[in-house]
């Protein structure tokens, strides 16, 4: 058994509003002190962490002058470059200033809008002198609480003019950026556009420049909407999308929890490791998760490194099942390896097919035999085998 110590070359990421959240919520004022983005770049680092990322005014405060915003970015370019630490994604707060109550690119009010596409378009430079590799864009403020406020249509019409726009700065410039979607289906607002991975794929497909935006799904936000995350992001894989990814956990459908990583739903978790593990997913693990208000600095630290260490563990059970021998022969029983076999023959034609008898009492009455495999699993995650 390993000692499940982070190295960079596992390519773990942080946000800085993650293990930088003072504890402000709905309901209380802040639990902690604010979190200095060096400080916070020099602890990862010393954990064992690859990468941080952050919104534009994670690092700079909204409205700084140029002269301070000039000597925030090299102190924080002097923190990554004694760490070593890389920004491995940048994004934009297009949610905290009332300015974004009704949301950026589909905000009803029309200069919004353009001052959203501005906001980004400044940091998009950052990004790119940073050489952050992945651009995220979650829109929490983009959707509505009631039916008629929003157009839809009109909406996603919006939606795609300021991604095209985007895009189109991206190549014009020749950034090596690509562009990143994260799906939410409610909060901040009531309903929010491009709610799951399947709407935001859909709504990608439709952009003119479709190949350098794909998608940054988040366990929580999968399974506030009661859907599957792992089964999620194996179609994001499928379709070459999942360019990014937020790690965290989430106790099924409620309010979004952004708990560390292998709590809430431990076996979803363990799924989701199995996933990006056999597709070899390359991109960076990082964790958008909140240490809960109930902690101190210390207990920050803790859940950063548990955040690690939890997907080191489920790495090691994840690998554990695949190589166990008896998982092979449950794998074989359950028929895993047929779904790979095309259903018609090469050469075969669709008479060949009509032509066939088929056994119908005899296929109905055979089992699949998936319980077997899925205690298997269950066996593996425990660490009973
Ligand atoms: C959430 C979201 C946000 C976004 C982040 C990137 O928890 O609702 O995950 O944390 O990921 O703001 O823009
Ligand atoms: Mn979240
Ligand atoms: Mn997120």
């Amino acid at each position: 058994m390993s000692n499940f110590t982070p190295t960079p070359a596992d390519r773990f990421a942080f946000g800085l509003w993650t293990v930088g959240w003072s504890g402000l919520d709905l309901f209380g004022n802040a639990t902690r002190p604010p979190l200095d983005a060096v400080e916070a770049v020099n602890r990862l680092g010393e954990m064992g962490a690859y990468g941080v990322s952050f919104h534009d005014d994670d690092l700079v405060p909204f409205g700084a002058t140029a002269a301070e915003r000039d000597t925030i970015i090299a102190q924080f370019k002097n923190a990554l470059s004694a760490t070593g630490v890389v920004v491995s994604m940048v994004t934009t707060n297009l949610f905290s200033h009332p300015v974004f109550k009704d949301g950026g690119f589909t905000s009803n009010d029309r200069a919004v809008r353009r001052f959203a596409i501005k906001k980004v378009l400044r940091n998009l430079d950052l990004a790119a002198e940073l050489g952050a590799p992945t651009y995220v864009l979650w829109g929490g403020r983009e959707g509505a609480e009631s039916g008629a406020a929003k157009d839809v249509a009109a909406a996603l019409d919006r939606y795609r003019e300021a991604m095209n726009i985007l895009c189109g700065y991206v190549r014009q410039q020749g950034y090596d950026l690509r562009f990143a979607i994260e799906p939410k289906p409610n909060e901040p607002r009531g309903d929010i556009l491009l709610p799951t991975i399947g709407h935001a794929l859909a709504f990608i497909n439709s952009l003119d420049d479709s190949e350098i935006v794909g998608l940054n799904p988040e366990v929580g936000h999968e399974e506030m909407a009661g859907l599957n995350f792992a089964q999620g992001i194996a179609q994001a894989l499928w379709h070459g999308k999942l360019f990014h990814i937020d790690l965290n956990g989430q106790h099924g459908p409620r309010f979004d929890q952004d708990l560390r990583f292998g709590a809430g739903n431990l076996r979803g978790a363990f799924w989701v490791v199995d996933t990006l593990e056999r597709a070899g997913y390359a991109g960076p693990k990082h964790f958008d998760y909140k240490p809960p208000r109930t902690e101190d600095l210390d207990g920050v630290w803790e859940t950063a490194r548990a955040c690690m260490r939890n997907y080191l563990i489920l790495r090691e059970r994840a690998t554990a099942f695949r190589a166990d021998p008896e998982v092979a022969q449950a794998l074989a029983a359950a028929r895993v390896p047929e779904l790979a076999e095309p259903t018609l023959a090469p050469g075969e034609t669709i008479d060949d097919l009509r032509a066939e008898e088929f056994d119908i009492p005899a296929l109905a009455g055979r089992g699949m035999a998936f319980e077997r495999l899925d205690q298997l699993a269950m066996e593996h995650l425990l660490g009973a085998r």
